[in-house]
């Protein structure tokens, strides 16, 4: 089997308002951690650029812990930076050895970024009074679509957490953000979505082939899109 290399977000992110309050979500991490450690169980190379959780690190990945969006960002270029000039040297050594075939990237964005962050970020704790009833936001960086923009040469498999519309709303994302896959995951489903141990979701991919899956254990799920991410990487090129 190819041995491909994992970068996954997982957790949430936190946009701080002061040292003691943020603007954040419900992911536990889960996800993003049984994907780090399905691909680090079949022997793929793993980086997992984690939110603020409290998991173990799943054997065989290396972890990079973040806190912001702009903070995972910078996590996902380096690894991904690192990822392609590895890649590079080790396309080079194969080209001139036994001509095996070169590791392929693949970028998996489990994450639940916060879109948006307070406009100003107090570096003591405010007091209520110096507080204002309105909070001033602006756009957090997509992760997602920003590393698509740039080309880096990886697979691009993103997830879309829906309340409403959830298929078309994924089928958007996926061609907006140059995504290879998208994981449709209704979190308004039973057993489903933010800080469950399963999930149900649904694998949209770029050809428009729709495949609906059972409700599963996390790790279940993150197997079959080990598999399927494999499975992909044999008939497309993604090369830097
Ligand atoms: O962590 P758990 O408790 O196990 O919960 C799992 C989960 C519900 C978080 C996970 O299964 C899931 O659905 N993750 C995607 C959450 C999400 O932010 O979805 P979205 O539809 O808002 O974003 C679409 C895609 O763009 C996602 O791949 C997301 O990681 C990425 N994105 C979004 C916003 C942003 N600023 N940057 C991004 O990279």
């Amino acid at each position: 089997m190819k041995r491909l290399r994992f970068v996954v977000t997982a957790g949430p992110t936190r946009e701080h308002i002061d040292p003691v309050r943020f603007l954040s979500n419900p992911s536990t991490g889960k996800m993003g951690f049984a994907i780090a450690r399905a691909a680090a169980r079949r022997g793929h190379d793993v980086t997992l650029v984690a939110g603020p959780v409290s998991l173990k690190t799943p054997k065989g990945a290396s972890r990079v812990d973040v806190v912001s969006a702009r903070e995972m960002l910078a996590a996902v270029e380096r690894a991904l930076s690192s990822v392609s000039t590895k890649h590079q040297r080790r396309r080079r050594a194969s080209t001139s050895a036994a001509g095996a075939q070169a590791p392929s990237t693949v970028f998996i964005s489990t994450a639940a970024v916060a879109d948006w962050r307070p406009a100003k970020c107090a570096t003591r704790k405010l007091k209520k009074g110096q507080m204002s009833d309105t909070l001033k936001l602006v756009r957090n960086p997509d992760i997602l679509k920003e590393i698509g923009r740039r080309r880096v040469g990886a697979m691009l498999v993103g997830f879309a957490a829906e309340t409403d519309d959830v298929l078309a709303e994924a089928r958007r994302k996926c061609r907006e953000k140059g995504l290879e896959m998208i994981v449709a995951n209704d979190v308004t489903e039973k057993g489903s979505g933010f800080g469950t141990d399963t999930n149900r979701v649904t694998f949209m991919k770029k050809d428009g082939t729709v495949e609906r899956l059972p409700l599963m254990s996390k790790l279940a799920v993150a197997t079959r899109i080990v598999r399927e991410v494999e499975r992909l990487s044999k008939v497309e090129s993604f090369g830097t």
